[in-house]
């Protein structure tokens, strides 16, 4: 079983070492290696069983690492980490050749952020690396909030970094810069709209343009229970148990066996922050099937609806 410490220095000489660390971030927990560490970086995909055409994020504690990183730092890119540094952007851009291959799945680009959470940081500041991490879940499953989440689905791990917990609840988002312009790879918590404030020339119609993120599969983030959206799942039965992700007042709650309800003010942030955590009860509790209410797509709202359709994909009529 692998150990939860309070050590963030421990932790530190582990990332040093070469070995592998679960650590909070303000999103979700990281599951954290030396970037410049190739072998300890391909711990992480083992671990996970990530397949390897799908990269990682890199994780820096301050503006001036970003030349070991990236070829151009440009002005887009400064006003970007200005604005929302430490905090839930990636951003993603032509790397240096320093930058090992399997960080970036072989792709001439790297992605990177500065994360805001307290543990992160100090791990960051004490181990003087820039740190590689994906979330820290098996793959395709829910992302962890909470060391025991990491602790569930990586038993054989052996550090859990106790610290700071996340409290945005889902991933941050992903943008690829390309001279001044930047397109939305994963939607997150700072949204196109919040983009355009720092870069209103920047053209974000993508619709002649595929985007390319290897990472963005169409089913992820799953519980280890079948999960359809509501009023797409098998008729109602009483001979199975039903769990329900509810975002706004429950019509008819005796049909269903455990109820978790994302906000009860209709607050999309707060949304965001118990998603990750009520999927993980209703997939550690004793319920058949989970049916999740959609929400408003507008703000915050378009990420959880990106990881509610991921959710419950392989159940869907495709
Ligand atoms: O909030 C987060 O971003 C968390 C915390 C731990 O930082 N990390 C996270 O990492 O969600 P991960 O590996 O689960 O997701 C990274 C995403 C993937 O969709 C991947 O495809 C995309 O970022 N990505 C990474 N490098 C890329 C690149 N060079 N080009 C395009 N997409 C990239
Ligand atoms: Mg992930």
């Amino acid at each position: 079983m692998s150990s939860i410490i309070n050590d963030t220095k421990l932790a530190a000489k582990l990332i040093e070492n070469g070995e592998l660390v679960a650590f909070p971030t303000e999103t979700v927990y990281g599951l954290g290696a030396d970037a410049f560490n190739a072998e300890a970086v391909a711990q992480i995909f083992a671990t996970k069983e990530r397949p390897t055409f799908n990269p990682l994020i890199v994780h820096i504690r301050e503006v001036s690492e970003l030349e070991k990183l990236f070829v151009e730092i440009d002005d887009a890119l400064l006003k970007l980490a200005e604005h929302f540094w430490p905090g839930p952007l990636t951003i993603v851009a032509k790397k240096q050749k320093s930058v090992p291959d399997i960080v970036s799945a072989g792709l001439d680009t790297v992605a990177v952020r500065m994360p805001a959470n307290q543990t992160a940081r100090e791990l960051l500041k004490l181990s003087g690396k820039c740190i590689a991490a994906p979330s820290a879940n098996r793959f395709g499953m829910l992302s962890p909030t909470t060391p025991e989440h990491v602790q569930k689905q990586l038993p054989g791990l052996k550090c859990i970094l106790n610290g700071e917990l996340p409290k945005v609840g889902i991933e941050s988002t992903v943008i690829e810069l390309c001279q001044g312009e930047f397109k939305i790879l994963r939607p997150g918590f700072i949204t196109e709209q919040d983009l355009l404030k720092v870069l209103p020339q920047s053209k974000t119609t993508e619709a002649n343009s595929p985007i390319k993120s290897p990472g963005l599969l169409k089913s992820h983030y799953s519980p280890r229970k079948p999960m359809y959206l509501l009023g797409k799942a098998p008729e109602y039965s009483t001979d199975k148990k039903t769990g329900f992700l509810a975002f706004s007042e429950v019509q008819e709650p005796e049909k269903y066996h455990l109820i978790e309800r994302l906000s009860s003010n209709g607050d999309l942030s707060e949304a965001a922050a118990n998603f990750f955590e009520a999927l993980h009860r209703l997939e550690d509790s004793d319920v058949d099937l989970i049916i999740a209410e959609p929400v408003p797509e507008t703000g915050i709202g378009i990420a959880i609806m990106d990881r509610l359709k991921k959710a419950v994909y392989q159940y869907s009529d495709k």
